[in-house]
């Protein structure tokens, strides 16, 4: 923006431009410097997965820092205070006085010390005059507790409407959602391959998958699960054997929590089944469920029951 104002405070255009026309412009090129931090903070493949409203905050708090030509930006071995945007200028990185690279315009840098709370991993230095959008460290960490405290009550209220989870004590809800992590999937990505050892519990949080389940497990059908159902390896609780595919359809967000988290935090599997039996009890009950309308979950329960 500044360097846009100067260009026309030289060629004399600013002062005769009234002062609306100023403010629209102002607003534009804004935008689409926004535009430009945003496309820098998606790419960097170590920020990918920050959501939207993440990246939207981070580059309303990002000002601008500027860097004189041979000044290093950031020196290799040092905390990290900022994460960077380069604008305009030329920066190359060093690492133990070794040229890595040089970093395009409108890329982020200086995030893995920002990320990971290690120290720098290499020096950044300004071969020209240089333009960055900085961030600062407290305020990148601020916007992922406040989304980490926002996801918790997500997460906990999910998984109340799950299928499963709200037959558990609420204790064991909240332990459950304190070590959910998130993981995500491409179209075609299998997440779960018949056949290799199951260490891991998942349940849909966005998006679709299929399971191609063994013909004798399911009637010979594929499965279509959705949100909110949980893509069970049930050898983390059963050990049995209990093999499916599954294929997601659009790009597929999961929560997962591995064996021996589960263990530790809902219990043994005679536990579990001690809270699900009054679910384990009704499906008993439904002829229905046991027969033509049966799905990957109902036959698990049927299974363990
Ligand atoms: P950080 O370690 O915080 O500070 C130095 C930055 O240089 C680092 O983050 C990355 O953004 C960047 N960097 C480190 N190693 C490389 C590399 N091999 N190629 C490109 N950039 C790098």
């Amino acid at each position: 923006l500044n360097k846009l104002q100067d260009a026309l405070k030289n060629q004399g255009e600013l002062d005769l431009l009234p002062s609306p026309i100023k403010e629209k412009d102002d607003v534009i090129v804004f935008n689409s410097v926004k535009k430009l931090l945003t496309d820098a903070l998606n790419k960097n493949q170590y920020l990918r997965r920050l959501e939207v409203q993440q990246v939207k905050d981070m580059v309303e708090c990002m000002y601008e820092r500027t860097y004189q030509q041979g000044e290093y930006v950031i020196k290799q071995g040092e905390p990290g205070h900022h994460l960077f945007v380069l604008a305009d200028g030329k920066l190359d990185v060093y690492q133990h006085n070794k040229l890595l690279t040089s970093i395009s315009v409108w890329t982020t840098f200086g995030e893995l010390a920002i990320l990971y709370n290690c120290t720098r991993t290499a020096s950044v230095e300004a071969v020209s005059n240089v333009r960055t959008w900085a961030l600062d460290r407290e305020v990148f960490h601020n916007i992922m507790r406040m989304t980490a405290e926002a996801r918790h009550e997500q997460y906990r209220n999910f998984l109340r409407r799950s299928v499963l989870l709200p037959l558990l004590p609420g204790d064991k809800l909240t332990k459950i959602v304190d070590c959910l992590e998130v993981e995500y999937y491409n179209k075609e990505d299998y997440i779960i391959r018949e056949g290799e050892e199951g260490n891991t519990f998942y349940i849909i949080a966005n998006g679709k998958v299929i399971c191609n389940i063994l013909p004798s497990v399911c009637l010979g059908k594929a499965v279509e699960l959705s949100c909110r159902h949980h893509v069970q390896e049930l050898k983390i609780i059963t050990e049995n054997v209990f093999l499916y595919n599954c294929t997601d359809e659009d790009g597929v967000e999961c929560l997962v929590i591995d064996r021996e988290t589960f263990s530790q935090t809902v219990g043994t599997f005679d536990e579990l089944k001690k809270y699900l039996q009054s679910y384990v009890d009704s499906l008993a009950r439904d002829d229905k469920k046991r027969n033509a309308n049966i799905n990957v979950l109902d036959t698990y329960f049927l299974n363990i029951s």
